[in-house]
C-alpha cells in the first residue's frame, strides 16, 4: 500500500486539465444496461471506481473495452441478474444496476453496498422508488431480492425526498428504471446534480422521454425500447473545486482546464467571499491566484445548487489558514468530519458538535504523517500538506486513487514535491 510524502511551501504555477466526473461516469456506465447494441462514453476516468463498475458490468453479461478516455459498453448476454457482495462491497456507486435491471430484465439481486467511513448511506429511497413502480422487493441474506411482474415496471407518481434531502444515485436509478416502465412516472424532490442532468441527457438520446432534468420534478413517459449511443462524461467539478483550492493555498497562479464553471457557482462565491480571486476566460478555463491567509466564512453543506458536502474537507483546510473563526455545517452526511482530527496532527484548531465544526484559523500548519480515510477527507490532506512547514506523510492513499486520476502527477506539473513510497507495513492491517 502507497503513502504520498509532501514537501509543503512550494508555489504552483501554470495549468492543468480537469479529468471527466467519476460520478457522473458511473450512473452513465449502469445506463449502458438499458440497451441493445454498443455504447460509447467519452471522457470517462481511468480510477479504481470505474474499473470496479465495469467488473460488475462484465458480470451482469457485459463487455467492456476502455480505448483512451472512451469506453465501449456491449450487453452481450441479458440473464445475469445478480450483483454479488464481493462487488458492491467496495463500492457504493454498484447499487445504481438496480433500475436497469428491473426495468430491462424484470429482476434483480443486489447485494446491499458495503459500509462506508463517511457514515450510514441507506438505499430506502432507492427500494422507495421501484416499489413504487411496482417491483416487489425483499431483503434476503444481504441481499435486495426483487422481482417484477410479467408486464414490467409501471409509472407512478412518487416523492423522492429523506431526512437530507434528495438523493443523487437514488434519483438516478429510479429514473434509470423509469425509462421503460409503462406510462409516466413524476419523481418529486428529484437529486438537481450536474451528474443526474448528463444521465438524464444520456437517456434521451439514447430514445427516453424525461422532462424537468435539473430540477426538483422528473417527469418520464415510458418507452417501450432504448438504443445505444454515444456521450460524452461531464468534467469533474469536484476535481475541479479541489485544484483551485490547491492553487488558493498555494499558488502563484494555477488554471484548471476544462471546467463547467456553472456547476461550480457555490464553490466559487465562497471563495470569492474568503478574498480569493477566481477569473474566467470564458472558454472553460479557469484561473486562481494563491494567496497566504483567507477570510474566515460560514459554509452548510447542502444538495446542488448548494455547496457540495464533497468539497467540504477540501475547504477545511483553507477555513484553517484564516485569522478568525469559521462554522462548516454538513447537511448531507452529518459524519463526515474524519479529516478533523488528522488536520487537528498538523496544528489545526478545529471543534466539532454534532454536524457542525467551528473552526479557528492558525498562523500555518506543520506537516505530520496523517492518516487518509474517505476520498475527499484524502483531499483536503493533501492540500495541508502542500502548504504546511516540513514534511506530511499522508497514508493510505488507495482513498485517493479511487477518486482522483493522476492528482499527484497534476500538483508535481504544477510544481508540488510530492513522492509516492510504500507505506510501513502491519498498518494494512487496521483496515
Ligand atoms: N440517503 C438516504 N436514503 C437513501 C439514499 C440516501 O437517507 O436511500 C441520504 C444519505 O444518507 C445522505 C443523503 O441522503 O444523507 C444524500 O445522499 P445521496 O443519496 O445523494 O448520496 P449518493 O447518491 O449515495 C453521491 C455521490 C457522493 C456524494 C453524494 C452527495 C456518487 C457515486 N456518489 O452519493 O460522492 O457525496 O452523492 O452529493 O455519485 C464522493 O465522490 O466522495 C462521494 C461520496
Amino acid at each position: 500500500m502507497d503513502m504520498m510524502v509532501i514537501e509543503g511551501g512550494r508555489t504552483l504555477q501554470g495549468s492543468v486539465r480537469v479529468s471527466g466526473s467519476k460520478n457522473a461516469a458511473l450512473p452513465l456506465m449502469a445506463a449502458a444496461l438499458l440497451a441493445e447494441g454498443r455504447t460509447t462514453l467519452h471522457n470517462v476516468p481511468d480510477l479504481m471506481d470505474i474499473r470496479t463498475m465495469a467488473s460488475l458490468l462484465r458480470s451482469l453479461g457485459a463487455e467492456v473495452v476502455r480505448n483512451d478516455g472512451d469506453l465501449e459498453i456491449e450487453v452481450r448476454d441479458e440473464t445475469p441478474i445478480e450483483a454479488s457482495y464481493d462487488i458492491m462491497r467496495t463500492m457504493r456507486a454498484g447499487i445504481c444496476v438496480l433500475g436497469p435491471l428491473l426495468a430491462r430484465r424484470h429482476g434483480a439481486r443486489v447485494s446491499y453496498p458495503g459500509g462506508c467511513a463517511i457514515g450510514s448511506r441507506p438505499i430506502d429511497l432507492h427500494i422507495k422508488g421501484m416499489v413504487s413502480l411496482g417491483a416487489k422487493v425483499k431483503t434476503e441474506h444481504g441481499y435486495l431480492e426483487c422481482r417484477v411482474g410479467r408486464g414490467g415496471l409501471t409509472g407512478r407518481e412518487m416523492y423522492l425526498g429523506g431526512a437530507y434531502g434528495s438523493t443523487v444515485l437514488g434519483t438516478a436509478n429510479v429514473l434509470m428504471a423509469a425509462v421503460l416502465a409503462r406510462g409516466t412516472t413524476v419523481i418529486e424532490c428529484a437529486a438537481c446534480e450536474p451528474e443526474v442532468v448528463n444521465l438524464a441527457e444520456f437517456l434521451t438520446a439514447m430514445g427516453a422521454q424525461i422532462e424537468g432534468a435539473g430540477t426538483a420534478r422528473l417527469i418520464v413517459t415510458g418507452v417501450k425500447k432504448l438504443k445505444a449511443t454515444q456521450w460524452h462524461t461531464i468534467p469533474d467539478r469536484i476535481e475541479a473545486a479541489t485544484m483551485l483550492m490547491a492553487g488558493a493555498v498555494a499558488g502563484g497562479k494555477v488554471t484548471v482546464e476544462g471546467v463547467r464553471r456553472d456547476h461550480l457557482v457555490a464553490v466559487l462565491h465562497k471563495m470569492n467571499e474568503m478574498g480569493i480571486k477566481v477569473s474566467h476566460d470564458g472558454n472553460g478555463a479557469l484561473t486562481v491566484t494563491g494567496r497566504k491567509r483567507f477570510r474566515p466564512v460560514d459554509v452548510t453543506t447542502m444538495p446542488y445548487p448548494g455547496y457540495p458536502t464533497d468539497v467540504q474537507a477540501q475547504l477545511m483546510t483553507l477555513l484553517c489558514l484564516t485569522d478568525g473563526i469559521s462554522v462548516v455545517t454538513e447537511k448531507v452526511y452529518p459524519d463526515r468530519f474524519m479529516h478533523v482530527a488528522e488536520l487537528g496532527r498538523m496544528g489545526a484548531e478545529i471543534r466539532k458538535e454534532n454536524n457542525t465544526t467551528i473552526v479557528h484559523g492558525v498562523r500555518g500548519l506543520s506537516g505530520a504523517p496523517v492518516m487518509a480515510s474517505d476520498l475527499r477527507a484524502s483531499a483536503a490532506l493533501v492540500l495541508a500538506g502542500l502548504v504546511a512547514r516540513g514534511e506530511t506523510e499522508v497514508r493510505r492513499i488507495y482513498h485517493l486513487d479511487r477518486g482522483y486520476e493522476n492528482l499527484d502527477a497534476k500538483l508535481i506539473k504544477l510544481g508540488a514535491k510530492i513522492t509516492r513510497k510504500e507505506q510501513p507495513a502491519g498498518e494494512v492491517l487496521k483496515d
